[in-house]
């Protein structure tokens, strides 16, 4: 199998003719690396993971998951493998109960089904949902939803995992539970959030996105200290260094 990696070069992008919302995005991000994507709201944070998973054609540049180019014809290939938690739980939940849900992807590959049961009962633990198993989604609160979401994608057994906003909505304890498990997860993750205390205990890496440009990219520690970087692109520092004196 191909080394697992994500790179972009010289990646543009508008949804409307004209006006870019991602303008000459450049990097790579390799296996074993951990990626906060941060940048205010507008930024582009969104749509640049969802031009990693092909839900956005129409992009100049090139994409490449593991050495293959995201078009049409590899998205099956590349979303077997790359699993994406969407900011909106709407937008990814799609069956009538949390099983089915998470279920779904295991299933459509055509795992066994002692296989499917196995994962899906893993994935309820990890997010510690298993209560959920059978609750309907229209029924959830948005807490909830944004841990089946999270389960949906644990599932699948991914090599990356690309996730928007995984913390919103979660109260303390999930949240506390969220980062354990995208700590143990070590293949490759990009994880966009306004969280910024997440991205530091998560991330060894940030990329700070400004109105649609890379303006920072670097180690977490140093960029999230960085109150002038920071506040000249419309962020504040996490709050567990708020009020620590600057090195
Ligand atoms: N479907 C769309 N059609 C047109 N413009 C869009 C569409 N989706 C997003 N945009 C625009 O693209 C820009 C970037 O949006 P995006 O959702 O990527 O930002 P973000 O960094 O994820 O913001 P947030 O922190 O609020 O989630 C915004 O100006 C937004 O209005
Ligand atoms: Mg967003």
């Amino acid at each position: 199998m191909s080394h697992i990696h994500i790179t972009l070069k010289d990646v543009s992008f508008g949804y409307e003719k004209n006006k870019n919302i991602l303008t000459n995005i450049s990097f790579t991000a390799r296996e074993q690396e951990s990626v906060g994507l941060i940048g205010a709201n507008g930024a582009g944070k969104s749509t640049l993971l969802k031009l990693l998973v092909g839900l956005l054609p129409g992009y100049q540049g090139s994409v490449e998951i593991m050495d293959t180019a995201v078009k049409k014809e590899t998205l099956p290939w590349i979303r077997e493998r790359t699993g994406y938690v969407f900011q909106d739980s709407d937008s990814q939940l799609f069956m009538s109960t949390a099983y089915e849900d998470i279920a779904f992807a295991p299933r459509n590959y055509g795992l066994p089904a002692d296989e499917v049961e196995r994962r899906t009962a893993r994935a309820l633990d990890l997010t510690r949902i298993t209560h959920l198993r059978d609750k309907q989604i229209y029924k959830m609160s948005g807490g909830e939803k944004k841990l089946v979401s999270i389960a949906t994608i644990l599932s699948m057994s991914p090599d990356i995992i690309l996730m928007d906003e995984p913390s919103i909505a979660l109260d303390p304890k999930n949240r506390r539970n969220l980062i354990q498990i995208l700590n143990q997860f070590t293949h490759l993750k990009i994880i966009a959030s306004h969280d910024l205390d997440l991205i530091l205990d998560t991330c060894q890496r940030t990329i700070l996105l400004s109105r649609g440009n890379i303006v920072a990219d670097g180690p977490t520690a140093e960029i999230l200290k960085n109150q002038k970087l920071l506040e000249q692109h419309d962020l504040e520092l996490p709050l567990s260094l708020l009020g620590r004196p600057q090195t």
